[in-house]
């Protein structure tokens, strides 16, 4: 059987629907849906990358970026929303590959969303370890610099001494507390997630409405700062490169598909839950950038909790009115809203990682325990458990920035073969029942591919690079193992090209 074999629809719709010991259970709402989302969605991206991609790279421009990055995410949210409803079983894109492209894209999928839901999880852990390392001092707790960052990272004490770290401890506690909540089971992990949603929404609305009411008109000119000379910093190409960066921002929002078989009306509300989720984060992060431009110079949100340095000069400009009270706990609230809304990020990933991680065993792309489902939680135990321990080992002992270019080009390589999977599909199975259709195809997927496309050229290319050799190792494991166990190639009856066209 040929390496593009695809997976049936009809065979992958029976497999949603089917009981027993594999099953998941259906507990999802539409509100679910869109919380998770959200709950995916804002996280490191706009308390820490935001700040950093408007001081280096884009100015008050920011808000462009945000604008280009949202559009790029908006094009292929539409394509991810019609596969989500046609095909709504765990897995996402990985599944989508499968029912479209063949097997071996499909495993290149899979491959590559290892990079955007496991180092994702690993990049926004991270994130949390710094403000939490903040929080603690503002309480005048030090926790010890050398167990605080990534090997090799030189820490700045209060003192001005410097530290050179041997590993970050909070990185790797808060991913096994966020493992272990996975392993007791998703309602009362999508539970959990619902309430930090509201706490972290809540601190951004603040940011929005609060900052709103001191913002300096000057500090937003000039509003696109000239070119340097130098790609990416300043300028039109600035922007571009800043849209890059804080495209991580956006990325999250597939994470829902990847609950379809945990939805209870999976066609109707998977492109309810993406959509949602998607365009109340677009509308949040244009408003929130555009605030925080507004209320300091672009160049001093270069920091660790940009977000935080951005109230804390409205402080200045409350004191003496009415405000001055609420201004004054803005910097604590920020703070405390990026912790939890940090945590929140981390739960949808790995969820979002086991379930791809499960299918692929099911197909037998990855060995059976990857597939093993707890008695009593219902849930992907092993998967979650090892997931876990190799995210805790990646977040414990890499630098927040190679992990977060890896996670933004892996992420838009998923768009571009999702987007590039929706014209396919349309054209090999136009007799599909699709409750969700992406509107004007082919136009939209590609320019879903275009925009997809630039923002990746936007990106360094020692990131190119990383990604290479990622997707190089793929290939192996795929061809040691993967291709030998497939279960559709040991099985005649699943090949697509036997259904009705
Ligand atoms: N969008 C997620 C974040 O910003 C990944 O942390």
């Amino acid at each position: 059987m040929s390496l593009f074999a695809t997976k049936s629809i009809s065979k992958l719709r029976a497999e949603a629907a089917e009981t027993g010991e594999h099953s998941l259970k259906r507990v999802l709402g539409p509100l679910d849906l869109v919380t998770l989302g959200v709950g995916a969605i804002i996280g490191t991206g706009i308390f820490v990358l935001t700040g950093q991609a408007a001081a280096a790279h884009a100015g008050p421009a920011i808000v462009l970026s945000m604008v280009l990055a949202g559009t790029a995410s908006a094009l292929a949210g539409l394509c991810y929303a019609e596969f989500a409803s046609t095909v709504p079983v765990a897995g996402s894109a990985y599944t989508y590959g499968y029912a479209t492209l063949g097997e071996f894209i499909a495993w290149i999928i899979g491959w590559d969303l290892i990079l955007e839901y496991a180092l994702g999880a690993a990049t926004v852990a991270v994130g949390w370890s710094g403000y939490v390392v903040s929080f603690l001092h503002d309480f005048g707790v030090q926790f010890p610099a050398h167990l605080s960052a990534a090997p090799g990272t030189e820490v700045t004490l209060a003192d001005g001494g410097i530290v050179t770290a041997v590993f970050n401890l909070p990185a790797v506690i808060i991913v096994a507390l966020v493992t272990l909540l996975l392993v007791i089971g998703i309602r009362e992990s999508a539970s959990a997630n619902a309430v930090i949603v509201v706490v972290k929404v809540g601190v951004v609305l603040l940011v929005i409405l609060a900052g709103a009411m001191f913002v300096n008109g000057a500090n937003w000119q000039p509003f696109i700062p000239p070119n340097t000379g130098e790609f990416g910093q300043y300028g039109w190409s600035g922007i571009l490169r800043g849209a890059g960066v804080i495209f991580f921002a956006y990325i999250g929002f597939d994470a829902v598909s990847t609950a379809a078989q945990e939805a209870r009306n999976p066609q109707r509300d998977m492109p309810f839950g993406i959509l949602g989720s998607l365009i109340v984060c677009t509308l949040l992060y244009v408003l929130v950038s555009g605030v925080m431009v507004g209320l300091v110079s672009y160049q001093q949100l270069g920091v660790a909790a940009p977000m935080a340095v951005a109230v804390d000069a409205a402080r200045g400009a409350a004191a003496g009115t009415s405000f001055a009270g609420l201004m004054g706990a803005m910097p604590f609230l920020v703070k405390l809203g990026a912790i939890a809304g940090l945590s929140s990020v981390m739960v949808v990933m790995l969820l979002g990682q086991s379930r791809v991680f499960f299918s692929m065993a099911r197909d037998g792309l990855l060995p059976p325990w990857a597939r093993a489902v707890h008695s009593r939680f219902r849930t992907p135990y092993i998967t979650s458990i090892v997931t876990g321990v190799a995210v805790a080992i990646a977040a414990g002992f890499t630098p927040i920035n190679i992990l977060g270019e890896l996670v933004s080009i892996g992420t838009l390589l998923a768009f571009v073969i999702v987007s590039l999977g929706i014209i396919v599909l349309r054209y090999r199975r136009p007799d599909l029942e699709r409750p969700f259709k992406t509107p004007l195809v082919p136009l939209i997927p590609i320019l879903s591919v275009i925009v997809s496309l630039a923002l990746m050229l936007g990106l360094p290319a020692e990131t190119w690079e990383r990604l290479l050799i990622w997707m190089a190792i793929g290939f192996v494991v795929y061809f040691v193992y993967g291709y030998r166990h497939s279960v559709l190639r040991h099985t005649s009856e699943t090949a697509i090209s036997s259904e009705p066209r």
